[in-house]
């Protein structure tokens, strides 16, 4: 009898250390496991080939970059710096000297006004100063738009829906490269 539970323990033992010595499976055992499921990953795999919304809107405002600084305080270039701008009525930056057709056009920057001045500013609003061709593709507007309130609005959060949308990115990649005239 107590010979067959000391067999029976051993051959626990024994499975027991085996068990043991594979890292993924530790029931409990002493040993800690190996290699821990690293709960720190990042969600979005750096090889992931899609990019999200707001990375695309942040190449495409490589656009923009030689014009406009997005960073609270930041200097004007070719156009004023861009920080709180989306939602607030156009032409307030100081010590930047606006065209007279921005300066007096009475615009407010919501989403909808701001995307059909980047998709044709001269068409927007005549006689404007920004020199920029436009971005003719909606969805390229909408992700430097996301990109532009991610960066200078203080509050904004970037909805969990726009950066989980990565399916149609890749078409619109093909779109965007099939457009050479869109460029500044
Ligand atoms: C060649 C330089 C240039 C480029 C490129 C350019 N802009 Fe501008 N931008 C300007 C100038 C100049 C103004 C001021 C226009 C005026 O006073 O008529 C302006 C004005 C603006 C305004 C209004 C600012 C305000 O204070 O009311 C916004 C918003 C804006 N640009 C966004 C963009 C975005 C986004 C891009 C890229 C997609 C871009 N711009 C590309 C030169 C540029």
């Amino acid at each position: 009898m107590t010979r067959k539970i000391i067999a029976f323990l051993s051959f626990l033992a024994v499975s027991v250390t085996a068990c043991g010595s594979q890292p993924a499976s530790s029931p409990g055992g002493s040993t800690p496991p190996q290699n821990p499921p690293s709960i720190t990953a990042p969600q979005a795999s750096p090889i992931a080939p899609s990019l999200t919304p707001l990375m695309e809107g942040k190449l495409l405002f490589a656009r923009c970059k030689a014009c406009h600084t997005l960073e609270q305080g930041g200097k004007h270039l070719v156009g004023p710096n861009l920080y709180d701008t989306v939602g607030k009525a156009a032409a307030q930056k100081k010590g930047f000297v606006y065209s007279k057709a921005m300066a007096s056009s009475g615009i407010i920057w919501t989403d909808e006004n701001l995307s059909e001045y980047l998709a044709s500013p001269a068409t927007y609003l005549p006689k404007n100063r920004m020199i920029f061709v436009g971005l003719r593709n909606q969805s390229d507007r909408d992700k430097v738009i996301l990109y532009l309130k991610s960066e200078t609005m203080p509050d904004f959060v970037v909805p969990k829906t726009e950066e989980t949308q990565t399916e149609d990115v890749q078409s619109e990649d093909s779109e965007l490269q099939a457009e050479p005239e869109s460029e500044p």
